[in-house]
């Protein structure tokens, strides 16, 4: 056992953020304790991203953050994990003298190793080696996550997509699905915990098991989980429309604790652009999809990710993004404007979109999406809505929580309601982000 501190400062998606808490989890079972500021830390960890450009301005500007504390206190041990690090390697210890190691995607597991050696001969060391097997999938957090009733679990590691724009099949390896047995005995520990509501994470959770000859399909899985006593709410990200079949609409229609809501995201509604993407479907076959999904669930909620500005996007083809918007009508989406990255197919592309016309059509997309969204949230007004209440907001001490649906609803008061339980709320103000609700149950 080691005495000491750590910090660990995450960026990314939910997959970063969930290794960022099992790497919590290794070390404090090493000895050490979390502190909330980098200054008192004793080990750091900066667990990074790489999706767009503006993401890794940001890594390397909170590495630079690191310099002067290094300085400070030479005995720190400052580490660089997650998606820049497995991208640059060693290459990093060159650019930054400071960092004392480089920890990849597939390493987490040898993190307390790696803190020991550090600690013991001072070497800088780099770990990024990719493996058949990743160690890392089999380790857990232990129900460290956002919430004390809410948490990930990794159903799958990596993808093998290559969507000509993304870095993440280049960062996190192949597909590789994580045994079914382990997913389940995860599970069960975390409801023994209390945990109400676990998220399944993985980049195309629906080719679950297609890796490994694992003869158990997405949609089974949820049959098995759905089963785990005292699990009230299961849900999944990110679900690949290509992938996305009967069987999964089915499970989501007919398992009451699996909720009614996809992310399911499009990226553009222009099939010419669809196909330089490498996503694998037409606008036509995603519209099926929804139409399916709306007529065997109707409170079904459908959340998207859109890029504009990817190479060679027209005005027409932006406008087939923007109908598209305005056709399905999304409860929610992310958007981003297409950043280039290194090594990727779209990166070397002809056509590349100004600057400034990504940034008017993102604002076209997010006005128009605020009011769908805010729009959503008014029609839910006089409603009855299932509220999982995740917390109490130390602010205003209300309780909060999300409906199946993944909305967040604020209570109006905290008369003698604790986090998970689960309670019948009146939706009384739809709000642009959030809705208000009061309890009748
Ligand atoms: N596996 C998920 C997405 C992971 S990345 C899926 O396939 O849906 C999250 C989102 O970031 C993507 O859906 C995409 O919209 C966006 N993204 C990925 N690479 C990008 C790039 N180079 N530029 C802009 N947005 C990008
Ligand atoms: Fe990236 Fe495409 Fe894989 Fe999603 S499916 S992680 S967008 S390559
Ligand atoms: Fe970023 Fe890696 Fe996730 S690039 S979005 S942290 S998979």
């Amino acid at each position: 056992m080691v005495e000491g501190t750590y910090y660990i400062e995450t960026y990314g998606c939910q997959m970063n953020e969930h290794d960022s808490e099992k790497m919590s989890a290794l070390l404090e079972r090493m000895g050490l304790t979390a502190v909330s500021s980098p200054e008192r830390a004793e080990v750091i960890v900066i667990n990074t991203c790489s999706i767009r450009e503006k993401a890794e301005h940001k890594v390397y500007s909170a590495l630079g953050k690191l310099k002067p504390l290094k300085a400070k206190n030479p005995r720190m041990v400052t580490i660089v994990s997650g998606c820049v690090a497995q991208q640059e390697k060693e290459g990093l210890l060159k650019k930054a003298g400071y960092l004392d190691a480089v920890l990849g995607t597939h390493c987490i597991d040898e993190l307390p190793e790696l803190v020991e050696q550090i600690k013991k001969t001072g070497e800088r060391i780099a770990r990024t080696a990719f493996s058949k097997d990743v160690k890392s999938l089999h380790v857990t957090a232990h129900g460290r996550g956002r919430s004390p009733v809410c948490s990930y679990v990794t159903i799958m590691q990596g993808c093998s997509n290559f969507c000509s724009y993304c870095v993440v099949p280049f960062t996190r390896g192949p597909e590789q699905s994580r045994p079914f047995q382990e997913i389940l005995d995860e599970v069960s520990a975390l409801t023994q915990k209390g945990i109400r509501e676990i998220t399944l994470l993985g980049q195309n959770v629906n080719a679950y098991g297609n890796s490994h000859d694992m003869h158990i399909s997405f949609a089974h899985l949820l049959e098995k989980l759905h089963k785990v006593q005292g699990l009230n709410r299961i849900r999944f990200t990110t679900s690949h429309p290509r992938d996305f079949h009967e069987d999964l609409i089915s499970a989501i229609a007919d398992l009451d604790s699996v909720c009614e809501h996809v992310h399911l995201p499009l990226q553009a509604g222009s099939d010419r652009i669809l196909k330089a993407m490498r996503r694998g479907y037409t606008l036509d076959y995603y519209l099926g999809k929804v139409a399916k999904l709306r007529s065997r669930i109707p409170k079904i909620a459908i959340t998207s990710d859109i890029i504009v500005g990817f190479p060679g996007e027209t005005e027409d083809d932006f406008l087939q993004t923007f109908e598209a918007l305005q056709q399905i009508r999304f409860d929610q989406i992310f958007s981003f404007k297409y950043s280039p990255r290194p090594g990727t197919g779209a990166s070397s592309l002809p056509g590349q979109v100004p600057e400034e016309a990504k940034t008017s059509r993102l604002a076209e997309v997010q006005t128009l999406q605020d009011q769908i969204t805010q729009h959503y949230h008014k029609l839910a007004e006089g409603t009855e809505e299932e509220v999982l209440i995740e917390g109490i907001r130390i602010k205003t001490g209300q309780p909060f929580g999300r409906t199946r649906t993944n909305k967040i609803v604020n209570l109006e008061s905290s008369q003698d309601i604790s986090a998970g339980e689960t309670v019948k709320a009146k939706i009384i103000r739809g709000l642009k982000h959030s809705m208000i609700g009061r309890k009748i149950s």
